[in-house]
């Protein structure tokens, strides 16, 4: 294949967002890139990693449900991707499929522009994919994890295969006791201004406060943390971070962050409802 020929990447979501389509392309039209960026709805993982190969994409990130579906169909898993039995970025080598977990190491860098972590005591609230890849950032980088969520049975089974990790069910989170960093990675917030599944009382100025809900923009959870003076780790930033990394890896080119961040600002904003519009 020449090496000016056009490259494509792409994603896999069953509801495909635009925000990633936004900061993929804003990235590669500031950069000048012969490349293009589109969004799949996927239901069948096994077919459309077949088209990767087929149609020689060059990437594609994965979201839920599919990151761990697709895995049987990779060709090689990086390390912590195989650890953690999630991949959410796919690069294509020539037809080699290799499978990344970056969902992890965005969470880890978006926490340490807030603080160290390395012996501190976290909270981490719910126990789905989400809360995998955070808590393989804490654990991993040294930090002490209580792991609370809804369904107790997948809070523990999550606190067996990470050291370091102790399970309770979400009922007795009021009683946490202290604490340094305390994440959301349930749903709760997501679309939903209003809502938060930390009671605001827990929060206090010290802590760090970490919601991986990334739209909106500033979530409840973030609106009380900031008002107590605590210090916020936005979901955006996560994503933001997950993104510039495989941008890196498809294109061998450092990613332009402010450009991919003022393109994922514009596309995460609420949409003008027509009522909206002519007010
Ligand atoms: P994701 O991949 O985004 O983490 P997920 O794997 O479906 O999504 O996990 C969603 C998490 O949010 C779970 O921890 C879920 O709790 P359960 O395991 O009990 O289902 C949690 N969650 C979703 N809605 C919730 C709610 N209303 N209250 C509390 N926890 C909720």
């Amino acid at each position: 294949m020449p090496d000016s020929f056009p490259q494509l990447c792409c994603s896999f979501a069953e509801r495909p967002s635009k925000v990633g389509v936004s900061y993929h392309n804003a990235a590669y039209r500031a950069l000048g890139l012969d490349y293009t960026y589109i969004a799949f709805s996927v239901q069948d993982a096994p077919s459309a990693v077949q088209a990767l190969r087929t149609l020689g994409i060059r990437g594609c990130g994965v979201t839920m449900p599919h990151k761990q579906a697709v895995i049987p169909y990779l060709d090689h898993l990086d390390p912590a991707a195989a650890e953690m039995k999630a991949v959410n970025t796919i690069v294509n080598d020539d037809g080699l499929l290799t499978g990344y977990n970056f969902d992890w190491s965005a969470a880890k860098q978006a926490l340490q522009e807030a603080t160290s972590l390395e012996n501190k005591e976290a909270v981490v609230v719910g126990a789905g994919g989400a809360s995998r890849a955070v808590v393989y950032a804490l654990v991993s980088s040294g930090a002490r994890v209580r792991l609370y969520n809804r369904t107790l049975d997948k809070a523990v089974s999550l606190a067996e295969e990470f050291g370091l990790v102790s399970a309770y069910p979400l009922a007795e989170l009021p009683q946490v006791g202290a604490y340094d960093i305390i994440v959301n990675t349930t749903s709760v917030g997501h679309h939903a201004l209003g809502e938060t599944v930390v009671p605001p009382e827990l929060i206090h100025p010290d802590a760090v406060v970490f919601d991986v809900v990334a739209e909106p923009l500033e979530t409840t959870l973030l609106d009380q943390a900031k008002a107590k003076g605590a210090r916020c780790v936005a979901g955006h930033r996560m994503r933001l971070l997950q993104a510039a990394e495989q941008f890196r890896i498809y294109t061998g080119v450092e990613p332009p962050l402010d450009v991919m961040q003022a393109a994922l600002l514009e596309a995460s904003k609420p949409h003008l409802t027509t009522d909206d519009a002519n007010r």
